[in-house]
């Protein structure tokens, strides 16, 4: 069992739809019936077998995630996550963007998945600022890793160069505070 986190986290600037892991995390919204972002493109990825399941599942709170089959994806599995829509910061963001990650995390352990990789839940649409969304990832992320010795990858997706600097200071402040 490896106990270095750092090892098991790797920060790639991609598209997430291509990547080869047990589950991809889905930025969604409340009605988990498609969206914009990235909720549009792992959608048309995966075709309309995920809108189909996803239609069973009631919706998810905002926090809260749920896991469906990944269908045409490369990846197994994808867990819907609903994150905050940021109202300036002090209206719970914070508490409930780290839920999202929390519950995620929660479900990559009760499937025995070994993989799973992460956009940046709230940073586009829903305007939660980058710096700070990636701060929280990483520190879940770090959180998660440490209490966990089973899971071998997570990989947190940046779309552009901003998310990516972003994600790698918040890495590199996480290694000075490990
Ligand atoms: N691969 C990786 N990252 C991506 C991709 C992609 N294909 N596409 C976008 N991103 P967003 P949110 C990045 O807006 O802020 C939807 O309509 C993007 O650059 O997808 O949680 C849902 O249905 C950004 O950094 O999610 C909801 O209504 C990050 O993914 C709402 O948007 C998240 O941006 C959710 O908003």
């Amino acid at each position: 069992m490896t106990t270095n986190w750092n090892d098991r986290l790797t920060v790639v600037q991609s598209e997430i739809t291509t990547l080869d892991v047990d589950a991809i995390v889905n930025a969604a919204n409340n009605s988990l019936l498609g969206g914009g972002g990235v909720d549009g493109a792992i959608h048309r990825a995966a075709g309309p077998g995920l809108l189909e399941e996803c239609r069973t599942l009631g919706g998810c709170a905002t926090g809260d995630a749920k896991i469906t089959q990944g269908y045409n994806l490369r990846a197994r599995w994808v867990i819907h996550t609903v994150g905050p829509i940021w109202a300036g910061g002090n209206d719970g963001e914070e508490y409930l963007l780290k839920s999202c990650y929390r519950r995620c995390f929660e479900l990559v352990e009760e499937h025995n998945l070994r993989s799973v990789a992460f956009p940046a839940i709230s940073a586009g649409v829903f305007g939660y600022p980058m710096e700070q969304a990636a701060r929280v990832a990483v520190t879940e992320s770090q959180r998660f890793l440490q209490e966990n010795g089973s899971v071998e990858q997570v990989v947190l997706v940046c779309f552009n160069d901003r998310a990516y600097d972003s994600y790698t200071a918040a890495v590199r402040e996480a290694l000075e505070d490990p």
